[in-house]
């Protein structure tokens, strides 16, 4: 890939101001003080995602919403998993994927079994994607999931053993032959897996990265992701401590080497290489626009209005076992944010058929984005041809910056509802401006 132009860079930096800009003004939550219950689009077929907020151990640069792993605690909250499943059904929810996300997906097998089991049977679900750590992946434990899950996501975040120290994970998942060794055993038992890794540590080398990309690579799994490292306020302090600060921002060049390196792969989105093309490689944003979180700090964005689950686990479990939906606070977007949003989440997969798209969505996409569209097309991140639209390879490096700082402002909603605690005494909080 060539070096950004001075058109390129002023492009990024002012898509990315305006992205920010609509986060500030779109993020304005109103904390419910009484059960809200979502119903749904009888028309839609939705997305599910649950979560699963436990781990063993807690990665310094990982923000996601997690408890560390008890087994009574464990337990208990599968199955107010599963009660808040059967309470959406009966809401009248149609859903043909499910995402299982967290924390640690598989950390409890037989509770994960019933849930997923139980999924199948009141919905028409027929992909299911988890992810896991490298402790859950002995083929015999992954053979029990066979017809259950569809697509596994294996975090190994890096193959080097210097930053799988740094970051805690060489104890607790071995070193990088390790990792490779049980990666080789665990795949072809599921239809997809997928080797997720990070780039842009600090301090680390493009030897390091072209190590990262061969060694994953070698191990022929279907699916490889190589996200960004995204620093957020929950993580900057952690991330500085544990490997040290950047002094030199490599996110563009290591882009490059990771693009030029997957050239014979598929690329599923922005950061996601497949070795064959296949229905099972969205990743649970793209192409899923519309979709319903349960579960402990769950999110979801239905008909333009994002909701937010109780982070709390006690207040969810009471929620639940009380018949109460899990929500505690929810926002609308504008009509434009929501098609600005439903754009991003779209063109970040490379393409965009429009017809199918306003059909889709209900929405009129060139009227909309008129002015945003021509401009991404004379700056060269896209190209328009016969109703259809096509990133260019600019492009998909600005929607990779622009989904992690969509990521970024969600960490700051996971920054607020952490401690649940504080928001007590209010109604409304706007998350970006807020100091809490
Ligand atoms: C929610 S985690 C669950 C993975 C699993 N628990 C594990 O540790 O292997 C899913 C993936 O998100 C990615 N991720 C987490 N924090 C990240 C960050 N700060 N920047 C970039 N990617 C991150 C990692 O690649 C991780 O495997
Ligand atoms: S990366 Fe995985 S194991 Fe580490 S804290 Fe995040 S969810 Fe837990």
């Amino acid at each position: 890939m060539k070096p950004l132009s001075i058109v390129q860079n002023l492009a990024l930096k002012y898509a990315k101001y305006s992205l920010n800009r609509s986060l500030k003004t779109q993020l304005n939550l109103d904390i419910l003080q009484n059960s809200k219950t979502k119903l749904p689009d009888p028309n839609i077929n939705y997305m599910l995602y649950a979560h699963i907020p436990f781990c063993h151990t807690f990665c310094p640069y990982c923000s996601f919403h997690k408890y560390a792993y008890d087994e009574n605690l464990a337990k208990e909250y599968f199955k107010n998993l599963r009660q808040e499943m059967k309470q959406i059904h009966t809401l009248g929810y149609k859903f043909n994927s499910m995402y299982v996300g967290g924390g640690t997906t598989l950390i409890n097998e037989d509770e994960l079994i019933k849930t997923l089991e139980l999924a199948k049977k009141l919905f028409n679900i027929d992909e299911i994607s988890c992810e896991s750590d490298p402790s859950h992946i002995k083929p015999a434990n992954l053979k029990r999931f066979k017809g259950l899950i569809s697509r596994l996501s294996i975090g190994v975040q890096s193959f080097n053993d210097d930053i799988l120290k740094r970051v805690g994970r060489y104890e607790k998942f071995g070193s990088s032959v390790d990792l490779v060794n049980k990666l080789k055993n665990a795949i072809n038992i599921l239809p997809v897996t997928s080797i997720d890794l990070i780039f842009n540590f600090p301090n680390q080398t493009k030897d390091m990265l072209l190590n990262d990309i061969n060694l994953a690579k070698s191990i022929e799994a279907q699916q490889i992701t190589f996200y960004p490292l995204m620093k957020s306020n929950l993580t900057k302090d952690k991330i500085a401590s544990t490997l040290g600060n950047s002094y030199k921002d490599n996110e563009y060049e290591f882009y490059s080497i990771i693009e030029e390196n997957f050239k014979d792969y598929h690329k599923n989105n922005a950061w996601s290489y497949a070795k064959e093309k296949s229905s099972l490689n969205d990743e649970y944003v793209s192409s899923k626009h519309e979709y319903l979180g349960i579960g402990s700090g769950g999110f979801s964005f239905l008909g333009g209005e994002l909701f937010i689950n109780a982070f709390n686990l006690n207040k969810y479990n009471e929620k639940i076992q009380n018949q109460q939906s899990s929500v505690i606070a929810n926002c609308k977007f504008s009509s434009k944010e929501r098609v600005k949003y439903l754009f991003l989440t779209e063109i970040f997969s490379g393409f965009i058929d429009i017809d199918k798209f306003n059909q889709t969505n209900n929405i009129n996409l060139y009227k909309t984005l008129n002015l945003e569209l021509n401009l991404l097309r004379l700056v060269g991140a896209i190209k328009i041809q016969n109703n259809h639209i096509e990133s260019t390879q600019f492009g998909r490096y600005l929607w990779l910056s622009l989904m992690k700082e969509f990521y970024i402002g969600m960490d700051k909603v996971r920054a607020i509802f952490k401690d649940d605690a504080k928001l007590k005494n209010s109604s409304k909080i706007n998350v970006i401006k807020s100091q809490i």
